[in-house]
């Protein structure tokens, strides 16, 4: 297993370049499996998450290509599998698109129950009740779900729990449903628009999302062919964002889109930081002499304060002297790291869902685990103000989302090195 060390001390300062979005980038590949010819899917980021998905929908019978800019080419024709039944279905959480994907294709879809981090139950009833709306019937059997609809007809479906997964499932298969399907209490994050956006491109025909009704009229055949390309990943423009506030240094991050970070860009601003709003751009520094206020934060669905920045944003709060709050609002179980953090001398409370956070002068290194993905990121962040040297094991997990992380983090003056256990 391969672990991270961090020397931590070091003010971040410099440039960095955000990759393609990891959560846009799962479900467009996933929906590039229903057109009916080829596509090419430009700033596809190589992270480990995405090349699973890939493998998984080439065992299905895909033919894919990277090139060397990391466009992907994909072919979808060739497939001639609903089943995915490897272990690799079981790694990734995005493989539940395949569930939408395959039912819309082939009317049947069969794969074992999806993974990905854990941080608490992660329930998938209302995609179910979604493909039951559009005429599936539905099994879950020994770890398997199964789908078989005779036909798939569009209908009015109510989320009852605002859900990434299940809007952007929902609205794959709606595609190639006869008529019109409008999904209401949709999730409004910016994948979803950027599936969507995709979707269109190839041919089909979305209006709404980005607002809480999607409107889906079923495209019988979506001539694709067309070339395509991923949004900026939002979360690791925030990670990087943060780490400049964290470190007190001075980070511009390029290639984001600026109206995505805003309840991120707020927030720092509100607690002192300096924020500069370019045109694909945004510079975080904290200027000479001041410091940071201590701040609460609620994480909610999108426009709100996004969970998947929730334990990067708490290290920012054990490094600001005063008390601060942070409740998580979307996962029932998603403080787990803070057992980690407290191992490097954080002060934190968690009562349920909150936690209280006492700014601390300073964190001292340790060995600590990447709990989840962000946990994992966290954790680094937590090593760069830390005092002395932090390993972080269980890297992997980081690695499923962050692209050529040690280099982007060396080059904004990072001591980070990757050791091979
Ligand atoms: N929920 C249900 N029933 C469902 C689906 C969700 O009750 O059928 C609940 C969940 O338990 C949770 C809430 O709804 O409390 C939100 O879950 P959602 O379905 O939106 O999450 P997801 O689609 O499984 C995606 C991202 C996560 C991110 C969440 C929330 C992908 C592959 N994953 O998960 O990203 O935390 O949305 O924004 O897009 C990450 O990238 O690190 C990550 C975990």
């Amino acid at each position: 297993m391969a672990s991270y060390l961090v020397r931590g001390g070091l003010r971040l300062t410099g440039d960095v370049t955000i990759s393609g979005s990891k959560n846009a980038a799962l479900g467009i590949i996933a929906a590039a499996t229903i057109l009916d010819g080829p596509c090419k899917i430009e700033n596809i980021p190589d992270v480990a998450d995405i090349n699973v998905l890939l493998e998984i929908i080439k065992s299905l019978g895909a033919e894919i290509r990277r090139d060397s800019e990391g466009s992907l080419y994909i072919d979808p024709m060739p497939i001639d599998s609903w089943s995915a039944d490897n272990e690799r279905v079981r790694s990734i959480r995005g493989s539940y698109y395949l569930l939408g994907a395959m039912l819309g294709r082939f009317q049947n879809a069969s794969i074992l129950m999806p993974g990905g981090c854990n941080f608490g139950t992660r329930p998938i009833d209302q995609h179910m009740k979604g493909f039951e709306a559009l005429g599936a019937h539905v099994s879950i059997e020994h770890g398997r779900i199964s789908l078989h609809a005779e036909k798939l007809k569009g209908e009015n479906i109510f989320l009852d729990v605002v859900s990434v997964g299940a809007t952007i499932n929902i609205m794959i298969a709606a595609t190639k449903a006869e008529g019109i399907t409008v999904i209401e209490n949709a999730a409004k994050e910016p994948h979803i628009v950027d599936v969507a956006n995709f979707l269109n491109t190839m041919g089909a025909n979305i209006r709404g999302a980005g607002t809480d009704v999607i409107r889906i009229t079923g495209t019988p055949v979506l001539p694709a062919g067309g070339s395509y390309a991923v949004i900026p990943d939002q979360i690791e423009a925030g990670t990087y964002m943060l780490a400049a506030a964290i470190t007190r240094g001075d980070i511009t991050v390029h290639g984001l889109i600026p109206k995505h970070m805003e309840p991120l860009s707020a927030k720092l601003e509100e607690m002192g930081a300096s924020i500069e709003l370019g045109d694909d751009s945004i510079r975080v520094s904290i200027e000479a002499g001041s410091d940071l206020t201590a701040a609460s934060f609620k994480t909610m669905p999108y426009p709100g304060f996004p969970t998947d920045l929730q334990p990067q944003t708490t290290v920012l709060l054990c490094t600001v002297l005063g008390t601060s709050r942070m409740f998580e609002n979307v996962w029932d179980n998603r403080f787990q790291y803070i057992d980690e953090l407290k191992m490097m001398g954080a002060q934190i409370m968690t009562s349920g869902q909150m936690a209280i956070i006492d700014g601390v002068p300073e964190l001292s290194g340790a060995v600590v685990t990447a709990r989840d993905l962000r946990a994992g990121a966290a954790m680094v962040l937590a090593g760069l103000v830390a005092e002395g040297t932090t390993e972080i094991t269980d890297i992997a997990k980081i690695e499923r989302g962050y692209e050529n992380f040690t280099a982007k983090m060396r080059a904004l003056g990072a001591d980070i090195t990757r050791i091979e256990n």
